[in-house]
């Protein structure tokens, strides 16, 4: 019997280990070939987006870095959203926020909102958490009032932004909605092909 038990954990644990291993292989692939597209042409930063401001929320950098990134080619401010409480990406955390997403209770934020009405364009973006925005970017995009000023969404996730930019449109119903882009999490070979899709993004933008 105990036998038994043991062969049926280690075939379930081999199939689980099976399917990450498709499933990364075919996220590899994705993003190759969406990549490819910027990896060898010469663009240079453009920007129509007037005075700029870029607000981000990141639990462990990758917001920052395409953020930072966005201000430096459309020479924006920037505003980092911060949350009163100081997050660890643990499990209970997963679990945490699955409750709040589901109970609309999102996170205190830290700190004053910058004000919109110097910027002509706003880049807002953050990480997607459980297909959706991570809550402190939900949390602000509640107390946003953007009035009719263009907004610029992004996102980044691992590799499936599930609903995010659907519950963003929802939230900022009176702001004048410009394209959007998101950027899965890429090893570093591909920075200088991450770089032009941004500066290509940018220069589509007015
Ligand atoms: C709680 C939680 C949920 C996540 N859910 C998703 C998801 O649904 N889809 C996805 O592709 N990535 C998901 N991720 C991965 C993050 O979106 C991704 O690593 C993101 O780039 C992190 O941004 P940051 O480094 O700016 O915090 C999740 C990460 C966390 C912590």
């Amino acid at each position: 019997m105990i036998k038994t038990i043991f062969l049926f954990v280690v075939i379930v644990a081999l199939l689980v280990l099976l399917g990450s291993g498709i499933h990364l292989y075919r996220v590899a692939q994705k993003n190759a070939y969406e990549m490819a597209k910027f990896e060898n042409i010469e663009i240079k930063a453009e920007p129509k987006t007037g005075k700029t401001l870029v607000v981000y929320y990141s639990l462990t950098g990758h917001t920052k870095e395409i953020a930072e990134k966005i201000a430096e080619y459309t020479k924006a401010d920037i505003f980092e959203i911060k949350t009163v409480e100081n997050f660890k990406a643990d499990v209970f955390f997963y679990v945490n926020i699955r409750k709040q997403l589901k109970s609309g209770k999102y996170p205190e934020l830290a700190g004053n909102m910058p004000d919109f009405a110097k910027y002509d364009t706003i880049f807002v973006g953050g990480p997607v958490w459980w297909y959706a925005p991570a809550t402190p970017l939900l949390a602000f995009l509640k107390k946003a009032d953007f009035k009719t000023k263009k907004v610029v969404p992004f996102s980044t996730q691992g590799s499936n932004y599930g609903s995010f930019f659907v519950d963003f449109k929802q939230m900022v119903y009176n702001a004048k909605l410009r394209p959007s882009e998101s950027f899965n999490n890429l090893p570093k070979k591909y920075d200088r092909a991450v770089n032009n899709k941004i500066i290509s993004w940018i220069n589509s933008i007015n």
